[in-house]
């Protein structure tokens, strides 16, 4: 399983491809602005145009998923072609992000505007990757109209479910894969029983039906939900630093390495010089 790191944050960006197990970038608009008002908040001026350039070299190699914020067919058209032009040159590794879905203020015409934008980019082999995937359907109709990536987000659906069933949570907090039952129904979202049950609905659908595109675990918030999403064949994880950065933790590891530091006898420290 590939990982990719999920922020637009510089710093992050170059710590972790320093780890050398990066496989590639995903932002949202929610990152860049996170990224942006970082910078405002601390008196710096931000060049987004070059900021976004420096993420592309630093990740040269692996892909980079922009996201586009039109909800018409057309509108994102016009701008994954626009960021694709003006991006891709750089290191020939953009990634176009587009949401499966486009509707939320009412206008029931783009219910498949997300579709027609990914099978038109798509077909002008611009690769595409499908976001806000919450149902195996939905990654389904993306894959049949050409995504590079389908990307279920796990964590939402952990949390959809919790707090439709007002269970207390914090953001980490992990939420079994197998789901939970109260008064002895599983809880669920339409067949959903949790975040990795969607991963691992995506994957099988793509399967079945021999779709060759990637399923991207995204919103993973924990490194449980990682080993799980590994587990049930996601092609892809992205991930935010910390769990990154979790993930290669464990406090009999670090037991361990105090024990073997104390036994270092002086012959073997003589070998090694
Ligand atoms: C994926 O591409 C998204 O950027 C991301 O994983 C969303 O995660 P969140 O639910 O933590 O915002």
């Amino acid at each position: 399983m590939k990982i990719f790191l999920d922020t637009a944050e510089i710093e992050e960006i170059k710590l972790a491809y320093s780890y050398g197990i990066i496989d590639g970038i995903t932002t949202n608009p929610s990152l860049i602005r996170k990224a942006v008002e970082k910078r405002v908040a601390t008196g710096q001026k931000i060049d987004l145009k070059n900021y976004i350039k420096e993420i592309l070299r630093t990740a040269r190699g692996t892909p980079v998923s922009l996201e586009v914020t039109e909800t018409s067919a057309e509108g994102m058209i016009r701008q994954g072609r626009k960021l694709y032009k003006m991006f891709n040159p750089i290191a020939k590794n953009v990634v176009i992000k587009i949401p499966v879905n486009p509707t939320f203020n009412g206008n029931e015409n783009e219910h498949f505007d997300g579709l027609k934008a990914i099978k038109k980019l798509s077909k002008e082999r611009i690769p595409v990757n499908c976001t806000l995937i919450f149902t195996p359907e939905q990654a389904l109709l993306a894959a049949k109209a050409g995504a590079k990536y389908v990307s279920p987000f796990a964590g939402r659906v952990d949390n959809y479910i919790r707090t439709q069933n007002k269970i207390k949570f914090e953001k980490p907090d992990y939420y079994p894969a197998e789901g939970m039952e109260r008064k002895k129904e599983l809880l669920n979202d339409n067949g959903i029983v949790s975040g990795v049950d969607l991963v691992a609905q995506c994957v099988q659908i793509l399967e079945v039906h021999g779709l060759k595109t990637q399923v991207l675990a995204a919103s993973l918030r924990n490194t449980r939900q990682v080993r799980e999403s590994a587990l049930v064949g996601a092609h892809v994880a992205t991930l935010p630093l910390y769990v990154v950065e979790d993930l290669v933790k464990h406090p009999k590891t670090y037991e361990g390495m105090q024990g073997f530091t104390k036994d270092l006898v002086i012959e073997y420290m003589e070998l090694l010089k």
